[in-house]
């Protein structure tokens, strides 16, 4: 690195004075972000020597156990974000309503929401995990936000991004016109640009799916994956799955790759798969599209989807375009709707 080397505060600040109207509040928004994530970074390096580590016993709202860590990197996305001024309102995982911002915080412009830790059963076996935050616009004309500010489509968001905590700590985000990501460097406390306008790549071979989840699938996706097995005119895939979305996006947007965790009959209770929409599927649907690749519920633009409710759940197929439309190709075929439909 060298002093030529932007930090991310100081790429978004430079980004932000080309726009005209900018008063500063988005790079001091994302600076609180980067800040929350930064203080993450440190619990989760020293995950293994603290009582940090284990269950706390108790479940959050999707009855889903909480380990500790969830628990802090809510804590602390929740307090800096308040802290900045710069937010109205959150949503998180782990927080069963709306998060307003009152007194003695000041209400921003901006609407958070956030996936505090994503891949929290790999807390305990050292592989990564991450951060998912979006961000909009408030809606309201004043005052605390609410429910109406973050029950939105995708396509509204003006950033979204990640932060992988795995053998480097990763920022990655867009503003939607391109993907950039960063690089902390423990011994400045900075995240450092490493790749500016990150492109999936268009050819691959990587498919990554929960295949232990294949006797609950659709039919269509059941042929679609064999059909990637088979390779038929485009060579064998290969399979890559971590188990935490972030990571498993993360090396898809580098190496070129699909994801998918569909919907399956498995668990009546979640008749849309186990994702999250609003603070999974849609920021990293942000992320895709700015990369010059595809997110799908299997038939709808995952951006289009309106919410409506802060924790409901979508059918997810994220990656190179192509590949994510050949899926939603396999799922018309079984159910006579195409892409066209989506609208
Ligand atoms: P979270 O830890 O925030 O609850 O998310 C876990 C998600 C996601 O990160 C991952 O891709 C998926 O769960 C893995 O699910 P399976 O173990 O069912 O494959
Ligand atoms: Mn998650
Ligand atoms: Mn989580």
């Amino acid at each position: 690195m060298t002093p030529r080397t932007p930090t991310l505060t100081q790429f978004i600040m430079e980004k932000e004075h080309a726009v005209a109207a900018a008063t500063g509040e988005f790079t001091f928004l994302m600076s609180a972000i980067a800040l929350s994530t930064k203080l993450i970074s440190r619990e989760v390096n020293k995950a293994g020597l603290v009582e940090i580590l284990g269950l706390t016993g108790d479940r959050n709202v999707q009855g889903e156990q909480v380990q500790k860590l969830d628990l802090f990197a809510n804590d602390t996305m929740v307090r800096t974000l308040a802290r900045s001024g710069t937010v109205c309102v959150m949503g998180s995982e782990e927080v069963a309503d709306p998060i307003p911002v009152n007194p003695p915080y000041t209400c921003g412009k901006y609407v958070v929401v956030f996936d505090p830790l994503d891949g929290s059963s790999n807390i305990d076996v050292g592989a990564p995990i991450g951060t998912i935050f979006s961000i909009y616009r408030r809606r309201s004309p004043d005052g605390p936000g609410q429910a109406m500010d973050l029950l939105r489509p995708g396509r509204e968001q003006v950033a979204a991004g990640y932060v992988i905590y795995g053998s480097s700590t990763i920022f990655v985000y867009s503003t939607g016109e391109g993907v950039h990501s960063f690089t902390l460097d423990p011994s400045l406390g900075e995240f450092l640009l490493t790749d500016e306008g990150l492109r999936i790549p268009e050819q691959t071979r990587i498919y990554s799916i929960n295949d232990a989840n294949a006797p609950w699938w659709p039919a269509w996706v059941s042929r679609w994956v064999a059909g990637m097995r088979d390779g038929v005119g485009k060579g064998r895939y290969t399979a890559r799955y971590i188990g935490s979305l972030v990571a498993d996006f993360h090396r898809n947007l580098l190496r070129g790759g699909v994801y998918a965790y569909p919907a399956d009959t498995r668990d009546p209770a979640l008749p849309n798969g186990k994702l999250r929409l609003l603070y999974e599927a849609a920021p990293l649907a942000f992320l895709a599209r700015g990369a010059g690749g595809h997110a799908t519920d299997g038939h709808r633009d995952i951006l289009d989807i309106v919410p409506d409710s802060l924790h409901q759940r979508t059918a997810l197929f994220i990656g190179n375009r192509e590949e994510v439309e050949a899926a939603v190709a396999c799922h018309g075929e079984e159910t006579g709707r195409g892409p066209a439909d989506d609208r």
